[in-house]
């Protein structure tokens, strides 16, 4: 029973944003692993074709008042325009194998192909992106693999062209980087091949007070492929925010 000294700590809101082809299921451990310190809302990142619209979007899907906000790759770039739109709602922000930089003539090329190969082929597409999504090591693992492929699947073709069209169409955030003024976590995997650890690098510099942790043994989709590490920074971002 708890005696009348007992401190009761309030839970933190928390809402968190999948990447390309993602579900809730990419964090999932997390959720589980944070359960005593966050109420945990996932957004969906389905719906429009650009960064902006996918921000109000996730907007709307947030619990009310303020809340911590992490976001993974494509959700990194959703999160970065949350703190355009409503800095004031976000108390802490976590940005997990993502950029704040535009994109690039060569990277746009890329995504245009694999939009052609989708109209024929989804499954060609999911193919191609498999092996740059994890650590070489979890490609045989069929639990992660399972997992990556069921959210696909899920997610589909017709959205899989409206994030990639969002993803060309967004700005470069790096400028705003130094208006970030909350507790702020950056993390990626040692070998992301989509979002390497130098950008991390920039993003890490361009916020000031942020603190930069570099997963070992980890590629890009990091919460699946190392997540009980994941859980942990998430753990410590989380409870210094809200101590
Ligand atoms: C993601 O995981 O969200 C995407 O790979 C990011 C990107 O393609 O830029």
């Amino acid at each position: 029973m708890r005696g009348p000294h007992t401190a009761i700590m309030k839970k933190a809101n928390l809402l968190l944003l999948p990447g390309l082809l993602n579900d809730a299921r990419l964090w999932q451990k997390q959720v589980e692993d944070l359960a005593d310190l966050a109420h945990a809302t996932v957004a969906d990142l389905t719906g429009s074709d650009s960064i902006a619209s996918l921000a109000s979007a996730a907007l709307a899907q947030a619990p009310a008042g303020r809340f911590a906000l992490a976001g993974l790759s494509m959700g990194g770039y959703v999160a970065l325009e949350i703190m355009r739109q409503a800095p004031e709602r976000v108390l802490a922000l976590a940005l997990l194998d993502t950029t704040a930089r535009p994109e690039t003539p060569q990277a746009t090329e890329n995504r245009r192909n694999l939009m052609s190969l989708a109209e024929t082929d989804f499954q060609a597409v999911q193919d191609t992106l498999l092996p740059k999504l994890v650590h070489p090591s979890l490609l045989q693992d069929a639990s992660i693999v399972q997992v990556i492929t069921a959210m696909a699947d899920g997610i589909g073709k017709e959205a899989f062209m409206r994030q990639q069209r969002a993803m060309i169409g967004r700005i470069d955030s790096r400028p705003f980087l130094s208006r970030i003024q909350c507790p702020t976590l950056v993390l990626c995997g040692r070998q992301d091949q989509i979002t390497p650890v130098e950008v991390h690098e920039e993003l890490a510099a361009g916020i000031s007070g942020s603190s930069l942790v570099i997963i070992e043994e980890c590629g890009h989709l990091s919460t699946l492929g190392q997540p009980q590490q994941i859980s942990e920074a998430m753990r410590r971002w989380l409870e210094a925010a809200t101590a």
